[in-house]
């Protein structure tokens, strides 16, 4: 591979990677936003779970303030209870509340489902349980000097295991708090001899103590998120593949379907073209029977007069019987040689030349001579005729049997005249040979070429000539028509030569 090849294939390379990368990108950006989506539907069913239970957290707190604290506040009054009883189990929330958190767990346990991390997590727990981990000490501290926030969420993995994990302050430390959480010295006696040391004690009013620390497993939902994101985007890619696919399959079915229509059309014209040569072989099979039939009938006829003449020995009657048999056969024979020719003519074709038109129109002149004289016909040739690519002895008959017909019809015209030219229609050259003659009716205009239609049956010739014309100028790829302005104002008969010849 030399240099410049190493170029061209860079560049391919960078087009390729160019065209690709835009699906690739728009794949990634809807596989993304499909993963981004389903995900944040899951994560706010999980979200929405949490709050739940930190609500119902919440109504047990109330519970145990609004109900439980003034029945026991008052049953203290009334001396049932000791005045220096205290209980955790009745008297803290968090303590009730963890507890009953316990036992929830228990019950998720049981029923087969997966247990929820909670936690009321202070930096200075009265109870170790309490305790804040490091993370959950750095949110402490977070909600501590920026107020404006009021909850955290993240997905955490733990142990290769995915959790929604969302924290909120826990109440504000007000003076109501500083009772049992300031000075150790000032709590109920019963709280101070339940909780020796320091743990919950010293804090200070107008900041949070603790936070709410749970977290709910989400890997299933992550994975079905996943799965969910993986099927849509290959569904997705799958329907746009189809719909390309789809397009490009239309594509090719339309190219297919012209090229057949097209076909079909070619098809029809050809078997138009033979339908019309068909019937043209009809016409010609009548025609030809036709016209062999009436030198037979002569012949016929004649031998029968001939044989009572020879019984009879009518002598001189006997010569001129013959004559007629004689002049009938010679009909039949140029009937026959004709016929011959024009049947050649399609698969004898000599090879193609470039004619001087110049020579060979005077060539065909010289040959008609003798009947042009006699009929005292003038004849011009346009002067520089441009030379033809054709097969010269077959364009030889073509010139030779239009001067012909041009003679042959003339009639009484007082000064007969023929013109032999060319003119240049759109590119191509059409050479004429123009008389002034009995001209041809238009409806004619299309009989004339036929095989054996003359126009006058008391012309001389077998009315193959112009059939013959026609034929060679269709093996030379060209066309031949006449043009006349009708009856007694001569006719032009024009032709051109296909281009490969
Ligand atoms: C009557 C005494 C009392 C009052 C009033 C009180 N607490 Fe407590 N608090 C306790 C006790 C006892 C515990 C330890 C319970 C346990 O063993 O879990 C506790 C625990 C806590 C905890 C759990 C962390 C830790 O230190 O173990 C937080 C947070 C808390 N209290 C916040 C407050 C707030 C905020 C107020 C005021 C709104 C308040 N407390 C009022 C007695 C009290």
């Amino acid at each position: 591979m030399n240099l410049e090849n190493l170029k061209i294939f860079a560049v391919k390379a960078r087009r390729a990677v160019n065209m690709a990368a835009l699906p690739v990108v728009a794949m990634v950006v809807v596989a993304v936003t499909l993963n981004y989506a389903i995900s944040a539907f899951f994560l706010s069913d999980a979200e929405e779970k949490i709050k739940n239970i930190l609500l119902s957290h919440r109504g047990l707190h109330q519970y145990i303030q609004k109900v439980m604290h003034p029945a026991f506040y008052k049953a203290r009054e009334q001396g049932e209870i000791s005045q220096d009883f205290y209980a955790p189990e009745i008297f803290s929330s968090s303590f009730v509340v963890r507890v009953d958190h316990g036992f929830y767990n228990e019950e998720l346990k049981k029923a087969g489902l997966p247990e929820i991390y909670y936690k009321l997590a202070s930096n200075n727990p009265r109870n170790p349980v309490n305790k804040a981990d490091e993370f959950e000490s750095s949110l402490i501290k977070m909600f501590n000097e920026n107020s404006e926030i009021s909850e955290f969420k993240k997905v955490v993995n733990i142990d290769g295991k995915k959790y929604l994990y969302f924290a909120i302050p826990f109440l504000e430390t007000s003076n109501a708090c500083i009772r049992c959480h300031g000075k150790r010295e000032d709590a109920p006696q019963g709280l101070q001899a339940l909780y020796p040391g320091q743990g919950g004690f010293n804090e200070k009013a107008g900041v949070y103590r603790a936070i709410e620390s749970i977290r709910v497993p989400v890997s299933d939902e992550i994975s079905t998120a996943f799965i969910l994101t993986c099927s849509l985007s290959v569904g997705i890619i799958a329907m746009f593949m189809l719909f390309f696919f789809n397009r490009r399959l239309k594509r090719t079915v339309d190219k297919k379907t012209y090229s057949l229509e097209a076909e079909v059309v070619e098809r029809k014209k050809k078997e138009d073209d033979l339908e019309k040569k068909n019937a043209e072989l009809e016409r010609f099979a009548y025609t030809v029977s036709h016209d062999l039939k009436s030198p037979i009938i002569t012949i016929k006829g004649f031998t029968g007069a001939l044989e009572k003449d020879l019984l009879k020995g009518n002598y001189e009657r006997m010569a001129g019987d013959l004559k007629r048999v004689s002049d009938a056969a010679d009909r039949m024979n140029d009937l026959l040689c004709d016929l011959l020719e024009i049947s050649t003519v399609g698969r004898v074709v000599n090879t193609s030349e470039a004619v001087d038109m110049n020579l060979l129109v005077e060539d065909v002149l010289a040959q008609l001579e003798g009947p042009l004289r006699n009929s005292d016909i003038k004849v011009t040739v346009q002067s520089d005729l441009p030379p033809l690519f054709c097969d010269r002895q077959r364009m030889c008959e073509v010139v030779q049997n239009l001067v012909e017909n041009a003679i042959n019809y003339m009639g009484d015209q007082v000064d007969p005249h023929i013109l032999f030219g060319v003119r240049e229609e759109s590119g191509v050259k059409v050479y004429f040979v123009q008389d002034n003659g009995i001209g041809i009716d238009e409806k004619y205009h299309e009989n004339v070429f036929g095989l054996f239609n003359k126009l006058d049956a008391k012309s001389s010739g077998t009315g193959i000539g112009l059939a013959l014309v026609k034929r060679i100028i269709e093996v030379h790829g060209g066309r031949v028509w006449v043009e006349s302005d009708g009856v007694g104002k001569g006719s032009r008969f024009c032709f051109t030569v296909g281009r490969n010849f």
